[in-house]
């Protein structure tokens, strides 16, 4: 799919199953590398980003079998007692930064690794100082050569108090899994709270790690000598669950999203969004989210969790696009998070962007356009914006959306939602 043809004025109104979260699924893979015993993992959302991290952990020697487990899930079984490469190349790094997950894990297990330096990408700069200087206090010892970083350890390594300058929450993840097999305990402050952190910790704790205070900034890993087989079923993904969730605001619908606890997931999104005037209910199984009423302006700040998310600031800038009033939305966590403003702009949004805030004024209606993706969060802003816009919408390099979107047409479909995939 190369990109999208939208008609506007659609109520995204049905039953939405929310997947597998990616951004857990990711490192739980990259986990699996811990252990000679392999692991399993379940409710894995059939993604780019995720088969991009099998060709990775492939080509590290994992034997990766991936079973269908329904249309919106796979399972995944890892085997890892035949790891002969600790090579991450640049060629599949920038293909996705999370790959850098790698780096904890091959270090832990096997004292060496190689991994290629991820670059900038569309949203930030985005370095990885921090996972090294982790790695570092843990004992490593890291160069950065050719582009690549070359980490190793002669004796292991060995449990340290680090203390993040600033949340980061790979970074949280890839020290915590060198620590589970170092020597000692470790206690990282500043640690991130992600929901997707506490995922990892708790599936590396039924694979025998013992890691506690997940969940809070202060995480305590007491070394262990080697991780076990274990079977672990991927959280639900807040991020895609808050995105439909805004789906049924900005286009007046009411959905039921299906497979999780999405209040105790996202509690100041939803906080945020009751301000706005969305309603939300609890249902068996999962939450429903309707816009009945005229919605209220908003003043949003990004922070990590349990704060408002940045990965559902461009989805929300879409929403608050057509409420009448002065918005206001400051970005601080990324540093480039505001491209899809402009494309907002071409149809019809009225955004002032100053240094991380962005003025949103409400106008009454936007107008269908050709528009252009820039980034994962950004696509499903322009895709939002142009189901509630009057008119026709082409959104070109969709690509973006399959890296972290699953079968968002067929989810869609569900909801008497018409969209048509061009495929060139
Ligand atoms: N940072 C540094 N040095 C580091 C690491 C981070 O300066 O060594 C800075 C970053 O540049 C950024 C801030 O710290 O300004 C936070 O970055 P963080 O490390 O937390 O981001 P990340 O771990 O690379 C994950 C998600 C992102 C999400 C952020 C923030 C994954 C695979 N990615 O990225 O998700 O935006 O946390 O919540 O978990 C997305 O899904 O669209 C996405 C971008």
């Amino acid at each position: 799919m190369v990109k999208i043809k939208v008609y506007g004025n659609q109520k995204v109104e049905g039953v939405i199953p929310i997947s597998g979260a990616k951004n857990a699924a990711l490192p739980l893979m990259a986990a699996s590398i811990l252990s000679n015993n392999g692991l399993k993992l379940k409710n894995v959302p059939p993604l780019l980003d995720v088969d991009n991290m099998l060709c990775l952990l492939e080509n590290l020697g994992v034997i990766c079998q991936v079973d269908q487990e329904n249309t919106f899930a796979n399972s995944i079984s890892l085997k890892t007692d035949a790891i002969y490469n600790f090579l991450a190349p640049y060629d599949m790094v920038k293909k996705m930064r999370a790959s850098i997950l790698v780096l904890g894990s091959l270090l832990a297990r096997y004292g060496r690794c190689k991994v290629s330096l991820p670059g900038g990408c569309a949203i930030g700069v985005r370095p990885i100082d921090l996972h090294l200087k982790g790695m570092e206090a843990l004992g490593a010892k890291v160069e950065l050569r050719d582009g690549y970083i070359c980490a190793s350890t002669d004796k292991g390594l060995r449990g340290v108090e680090y203390k993040f300058p600033i949340v980061t929450v790979t970074g949280t993840e890839n020290i915590m899994m060198a620590a589970t097999l170092a020597e000692g305990t470790t206690v990282l402050k500043n640690s991130a709270q992600e929901p997707e952190v506490v995922d990892l910790a708790n599936c590396l704790n039924k694979m025998g790690a013992k890691i506690s205070g997940q969940g809070t900034k202060v995480i305590s890993i007491k070394g262990v000598s080697d991780l076990h087989w274990t079977e672990h079923n991927v959280l639900p993904d807040r991020i895609e669950a808050g995105s439909y969730m805004i789906a049924a605001g900005i286009t007046k619908g009411c959905i039921d999203l299906q497979g999780g606890n999405f209040r105790e997931l996202l509690p100041a999104f939803i906080e945020k969004m009751k301000q706005v005037g969305l309603t939300f209910c609890d249902i068996d199984g999962g939450i429903r989210v309707q816009t009945t009423g005229a919605l209220e302006p908003a003043c949003i700040n990004t922070a990590p969790h349990p704060g408002f998310p940045t990965d559902l600031q461009a989805q929300t800038m879409a929403m608050l696009c057509i409420v009448n009033g002065e918005s206001y939305i400051t970005e601080n966590i990324w540093e480039n998070r505001f491209m899809h403003a402009a494309e907002l702009a071409r149809m019809g949004a009225d955004i002032t962007l100053t240094g991380h805030t962005a003025r949103i004024r409400g106008v009454p209606l936007l107008h269908g356009a050709p528009v252009m993706s820039t980034d994962l969060r950004a696509s499903f802003s322009l895709l939002l914006a142009a189901l509630a816009a009057k008119g026709e919408s082409i959104v070109d390099r969709v690509y973006h959306l399959e890296r972290g979107y699953c079968c968002i047409v067929e989810k869609l479909a569900r909801c008497g939602v018409v969209i048509d995939k061009i495929k060139h």
